[in-house]
């Protein structure tokens, strides 16, 4: 076997670190949502685009684990962390099949990562046809016309499905949002902070769900 040429770069130096700001370590929190909401700001203040991209991790009916990025769309101490998605697509059939899934953000220009484990429920059809509604028509159209995650036999099939769609509703800015679409919530009993720290001794703070409590503890990196 040979390997494939990619470009892996050299492990930092004693130099490469000496000229880097030291970060700071994670505060002691008692509850995760504050400093979520922090680092989320701090994301969009510093990432060039999709700040609240997160992987949702997921598995299937053979236990074989699959993952993909979604965004973030609403976050809240009650009702956990909200994205929107194809309920039939892939991630759809294995959360309705298994409903507990794995969330992780990666913010590079902060060098912090937060992990998130939890179980998962559909949102209420109201707050789905609320966010639905905010979203750009041919946003909503392309909702309507796509069968996410299904084969597609040419590019031309889904243009025309979106050609159709768009003809039927013309000007009007009224398109419902199809059954098939809508929100999730993942409900965490797990949140991990992790920020990055010279030589890889990295910071890392589990927060744990005790009934309506956090329990906190340090991790070796
Ligand atoms: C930055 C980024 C944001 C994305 N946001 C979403 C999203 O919010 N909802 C969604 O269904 N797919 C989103 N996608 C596409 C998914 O990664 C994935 O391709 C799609 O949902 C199908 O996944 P599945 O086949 O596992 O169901 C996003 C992709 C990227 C790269």
């Amino acid at each position: 076997m040979t390997d494939v040429p990619v470009s892996i770069p050299n492990s930092p130096s004693a130099a490469d670190y000496a000229a880097e700001d030291d970060r700071a370590l994670i505060p002691d929190v008692k509850e995760p949502f504050e400093l979520l909401e922090a680092w989320l700001k701090d994301a969009n203040e510093s990432e060039p685009n999709d700040s609240t991209a997160m992987s949702l991790a997921t598995v299937d009916n053979d236990g074989m684990p699959d993952v993909r990025i979604v965004l973030l769309r609403g976050l809240s101490a009650d009702e956990g962390f909200k994205f929107y998605t194809n309920y039939d697509s892939a991630k759809g059939q294995q959360l309705s099949d298994h409903p507990k899934a794995a969330l992780c953000f990666h913010w590079k220009s902060k060098r912090r990562q937060v992990r998130v484990r939890g179980v998962i429920e559909k949102l209420p059809s109201d707050q789905s046809d609320a966010y639905f509604q905010q979203r750009a028509p041919q946003s909503r159209i392309a909702a309507i016309a796509s069968d996410q995650s299904r084969p597609l036999d040419t590019r031309d099939t889904f243009n025309n499905r979106v050609a159709e769609i768009s003809s039927i509703y013309g000007d009007d800015d009224d398109i419902p949002r199809p059954a098939h679409w809508g929100g999730y919530r993942l409900i965490p009993t797990e949140i991990e902070f992790w920020q990055d720290q010279a030589f890889r001794m990295h910071d890392r703070l589990k927060l744990t769900r005790v009934g309506e409590a956090w329990a906190s503890s340090r991790l070796y990196p």
